[in-house]
C-alpha cells in the first residue's frame, strides 16, 4: 500500500468514527513528530501494539480485501502466564460494503465480533480440521447468549447491536454486506499478539507492504520501531 492511500483511510476512519460517536484515544493523532518526542511512559502503546492497524492482506485492492483496525487495549502473551495479568484486548474496526477480510483462525485468541452500528456483518464460519483444514462439520457458536449452528461454510449475518463468540481454531471471514453500509465492528478478546497468532487458510500477508511516497499521518503500530526512542528513565 502507498503511504498515501493508508493516510487517506486514516482521515476517513476518524471521520466515520466520529459520525458513529466512536472517539479514539488520545495516542490516536500524535503524529510522527509527537513520537519523537516521547518518552518511556508510553512504553505500553508500543509493548502491547495498540493503535492504527490498515493492512490489505497484500491484495493491492484495499477496498476489495483490506481492513481498518484499531487496537485500544492489550496486554501481552506473558500475561497469559500471570493469574492476575492483563488478559483482555479490545480493538475498533471499520468494515465496508463487500469488503472482506480473509479466511482464518487464531491459535490462542478467543473473540467476540461485535456489529456497533452501520451495515450488516456478514462471517462465513467452519471447524478446523487437526491438520488446518476446512471441515465438513456442523459449526456451532454463541451469540449473545443463544446458541446457534450453521453448516460447515455457512453464513452468520450480525445487524447492528448483536455479536457472536468465535473460539479459537474456527475458521472465519467477514465482509460487510451490500446494500447496507459501511459496519462498525468491535471485537472483545483474550490478549492478542497478531504478528503470530493469526492463521490463514490462503497465503496473505497480515500487514501491508508500504510504499512511502509521503510522510506518515499518523503511525501504524508497526511504524513504532521507527520513530519511538525513548531515552532510559533518569
Ligand atoms: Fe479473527
Amino acid at each position: 500500500m502507498k503511504r498515501s492511500e493508508i493516510n487517506t483511510i486514516m482521515r476517513e476512519s476518524l471521520e466515520f468514527l466520529g459520525g458513529m460517536k466512536f472517539l479514539l484515544p488520545p495516542f490516536a493523532t500524535w503524529t510522527p513528530a509527537d513520537w519523537r518526542r516521547k518518552g518511556p511512559e508510553c512504553r505500553e502503546i508500543v509493548d502491547q501494539q495498540l493503535g492504527w492497524d490498515i493492512t490489505d492482506f497484500g491484495s493491492g485492492d484495499f477496498a476489495r480485501v483490506g481492513l481498518f483496525l484499531f487496537t485500544i487495549r492489550n496486554g501481552t502473551l506473558a500475561s497469559l502466564a500471570d493469574p492476575l495479568g492483563k488478559v483482555y484486548a479490545e480493538k475498533i474496526m471499520i468494515v465496508r460494503e463487500n469488503q472482506l477480510t480473509p479466511t482464518h483462525f487464531h491459535h490462542q485468541k478467543m473473540e467476540d465480533i461485535i456489529n456497533r452500528g452501520g451495515g450488516n456483518l456478514v462471517i462465513r464460519v467452519w471447524n478446523a480440521t487437526a491438520t488446518d483444514q476446512l471441515a465438513d462439520t456442523p459449526v456451532t457458536l454463541s451469540m449473545d447468549g443463544v446458541s446457534v449452528t450453521v453448516a460447515a461454510g455457512g453464513t452468520i449475518t450480525l445487524p447492528p447491536g448483536e455479536s457472536v463468540c468465535l473460539p479459537q481454531r474456527n475458521y472465519h471471514r467477514f465482509w460487510g454486506e451490500e446494500g447496507k453500509g459501511t459496519v462498525l465492528v468491535g471485537e472483545v478478546s483474550r490478549v492478542n499478539d497478531d504478528r503470530v497468532d493469526n492463521h490463514f487458510f490462503d497465503p496473505v500477508g497480515r500487514f501491508p507492504d508500504i510504499d512511502e511516497d509521503v510522510e506518515p499521518l499518523y503511525l501504524l503500530y508497526n511504524d513504532y520501531a521507527r520513530y519511538y526512542r525513548p531515552k532510559a528513565a533518569k
